[in-house]
């Protein structure tokens, strides 16, 4: 194991050679690449950067949500993230009397500030590499199975020291390079996070689905909160006692503007890339998974929209399910052009042969076939259970009717209440019902009768093959499709709820999968993991002057680059800034998502665009080479003296492969301009108050 590990740390020093701005670093090491960094224009340190024993810029910057990122801007404790992470929230306070989705939110005074129960946010106190500590004890000869048990007992007690000096402390021990290494993560987490300001949607969301992934972009993408602590700065619960969070560090704000080729760089929490799994992975996902996944994504949105489209309280209830479902379904059309226009599968066959002749008469020899094999094994399982994910599991009467009643039987009316009082307030039965009929025949015509529950089969031959007629029965005799009969339920009604269709329904499903599939791809997905941990090493081995960094994992990282525009396509050339001229341009009272408010419209009528503007304009978006993921929504941009000039909140469309595939001609992270952000405070909120409690910098 040792030989091992110290191949990696050699490897993760020396060779500069990542290609131009592809990597998510640590930032513990980020001194092994501080010198690219500044031969690159940044002009700070390492330890400006993370710091275990001074304020560093990791202090402001949280885990937002279990999510997304967001950066502390000034001593008060207030917060800065993306409207889409802040869209549940607005939209839990919102209705059709104070519809903050739509119209905004302001809070004029601090207590007006809205708290958001459930929400919380983790900063970094320290990060540190356990390899010896996490695998103390372990042995050639043990198997995997043992191996995890020891990893886990281990972290365990680490976590457990981690944790036991402080209040809201938590930490959990990570693998990097597939358990090569292993790294553990200490954070403090505040959970009274209230909210203090959010643009209209039409701001917000401007663009809304239509330009979601898409440059040029004009989305308002930020909202605003504020931590709370206790008297002694620590977290506490939600109390009117509690006082605004005083950050270790903040961001001081430039103002000045930013130029094409200046360095930026973006410091946050990349959820989950997969750059270093082999070619028939990469098939599985770009020639299977999206293109199925992305069908049933397409029947459901269409459903939606045509129900949200005919009532705004329908729309309302569904705007944030929407968003969710219609998120990644672009992102998969996106990522699986991009794989095919890089020819990632073959290229990946290509290097895969070249490391077979390399690793002949070593230990590495045989892993890819080995590996091919598995992939080949899990396909058909991977696929029943994704499809299953994709359809079965999305209907949200099962998946209510499952919860309540498990809390209906074991007496907890309290939750149940709460759960039910959550459920009907955005549930709106025609969609669901529709989106059943539409899934459901999907399912039944592309998973193999083997992969799916006999169940299945059964229940459609009592309808006489229809799905429409199951869909008919289950959505008028389910119990759970009646708000007045969920109330009214008690531990006595367990037998009668066994038999509910939707509990039923979802019953079956996940007990035949729960048996006969995911059995399957745990194994499989467990020899495929322990293969792709000497996978990783081989490769390290065999590229020694290229520099590797570990998957994302929504773990703090630094990726650098500079602002740059690009070619998407032959003949046309993207410039990296976006401006409000260009939301006056598409703007149309009669499209939906382009649909700027009045008061906007009003402004720029007056050309008064206050400190914020430039050249007669405001900038609004701009593109750099940064390669983030999502869980990035909301990071800090941050330029060359360590300012906050940007909040990113998105990426190219041509650049979505970037999680399995970098490449530095099409991957641009999209970031809100700072100065826009200030504008829209200013001009729309009026809560120059919160100007005020930010340092701006101006040159
Ligand atoms: N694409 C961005 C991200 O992955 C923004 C998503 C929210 N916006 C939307 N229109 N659905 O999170
Ligand atoms: N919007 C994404 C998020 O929620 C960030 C975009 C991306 O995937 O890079 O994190």
């Amino acid at each position: 194991m040792r030989k091992y590990i110290s191949v990696i740390a050699l490897s993760l020093i020396c060779g500069a050679s990542a290609s131009a701005d592809e990597g998510m670093w640590l930032p513990a090491l980020i001194s092994e690449r501080i010198g690219d960094m500044q031969a690159k224009g940044f002009t700070l340190t390492a330890e400006d950067i993370y710091s275990i024993s001074q304020a560093s810029l990791k202090d402001a910057v949280v885990l937002f949500g279990g999510g997304c990122t967001g950066e502390l801007v000034s001593p008060e404790g207030l917060l800065l993230t993306n409207h889409h992470c802040g869209y549940s929230q607005i939209q839990k306070h919102s209705s059709v009397d104070h519809d903050y989705l739509r119209d905004g939110f302001w809070a004029m005074t601090r207590a007006e500030e809205l708290p958001n129960p459930g929400l919380g946010v983790s900063f970094l106190e320290y990060m540190e590499d356990v390899t010896d500590k996490v695998l103390k004890g372990y042995e050639d000869s043990m198997t995997e199975e043992e191996r995890q048990a020891l990893v886990k007992k281990n972290s365990q007690k680490l976590i457990d020291e981690a944790v036991s000096g402080g209040k809201g402390l938590e930490a959990s021990v990570e693998p990097l390079f597939y358990g090569n290494k292993y790294y553990m993560f200490v954070y403090r987490t505040y959970t009274d996070v209230r909210l203090v300001g959010a643009p209209p949607s039409s701001i917000g969301k401007f663009g809304g689905d239509t330009d979601n992934w898409m440059w040029p972009r004009h989305t308002g993408d930020f909202s605003i909160f504020r931590i709370y602590a206790d008297k002694d700065n620590n977290p506490a619960p939600y109390s009117e006692d509690n006082v605004p969070y005083r950050p270790k560090k903040y961001f001081h704000i430039a103002a000045g503007g930013v130029g094409e080729g200046e360095f930026t760089f973006v410091y946050g929490f990349p959820g989950s890339t997969r750059e270093y799994i082999m070619s028939e992975g990469v098939r599985y996902i770009s020639d299977i998974s999206n293109p199925f996944k992305i069908a049933l994504r397409t029947m459901r949105l269409d459903i939606q929209k045509k129900y949200m489209d005919e009532d705004q309280a329908v729309r309302i209830q569904y705007s944030s399910k929407n968003a969710g479902v219609a998120n990644a379904w672009k992102k998969w059309q996106g990522e699986m052009k991009g794989i095919v226009r890089l020819g990632t599968v073959a290229k990946k066959q290509e290097f895969e042969s070249r490391f077979m002749d390399w690793a002949d008469g070593t230990e590495y020899e045989g892993i890819v076939p080995a590996l091919d094999s598995l992939y080949k094994e899990l396909e058909p399982y991977m696929y029943a259970l994704d499809y299953y994910n994709e359809s079965a599991r999305t209907i949200e009467l099962v998946q209510f009717a499952q919860r309540a009643s498990a809390l209906a039987s074991a007496g907890k009316d309290s939750a149940l209440g709460a759960v039910t009082d959550a459920f009907f307030k955005d549930y709106y039965l025609p969609i669901d019902k529709e989106i059943f009929v539409a899934v459901m025949n999907s399912y039944r015509e592309n998973v193999p009768a083997d992969f799916r529950p006999p169940y299945f089969d059964s229940t459609l031959a009592v309808y006489g093959g229809s799905v429409g007629k199951w869909a008919d029965a289950l959505f008028s005799t389910s119990v759970f499709c009646d708000r007045k009969a969920v109330e009214a339920l008690g531990a006595d009604d367990t037998l009668a709820l066994e038999n509910d269709p939707a509990v039923e329904f979802g019953r079956e499903f996940s007990s035949w999968i729960g048996e006969n599939i995911r059995p399957a791809v745990n194994r499989l997905n467990m020899e495929i993991n322990l293969l792709n941990r000497d996978y990783m090493r081989g490769q390290m081995e065999f590229q020694p002057d290229k520099v590797f960094y570990p998957d994302a994992n929504l773990t703090l990282r630094v990726a650098y680059g500079h602002i740059k525009g690009y070619s998407p396509s032959d003949g046309v050339y993207y410039m990296p800034f976006s401006t409000i001229e260009g939301i006056m341009e598409k703007d149309n009272p009669e499209i939906f998502d382009y649909n700027i408010p009045q008061k906007f419209r009003d402004v720029v009528a007056t050309g008064d665009y206050g400190r914020w503007g430039e050249d007669g304009s405001v900038p609004v978006c701009f593109i750099a080479t940064n390669h983030t993921s999502g869980g990035n929504s909301g990071s800090p941009v941050i330029d060359s003296r360590g300012r906050l000039i940007g909040i990113n909140f998105d990426r190219v469309w041509e650049g979505t492969m970037s999680d399995i595939e970098f490449d530095p001609d099409f991957c641009r992270n999209i970031s809100l301009d700072i100065r826009y952000v200030l504008f829209i405070i200013d001009k729309i909120g009026n809560a120059d108050h919160l100007i005020e409690e930010m340092t701006i910098e101006q040159e």
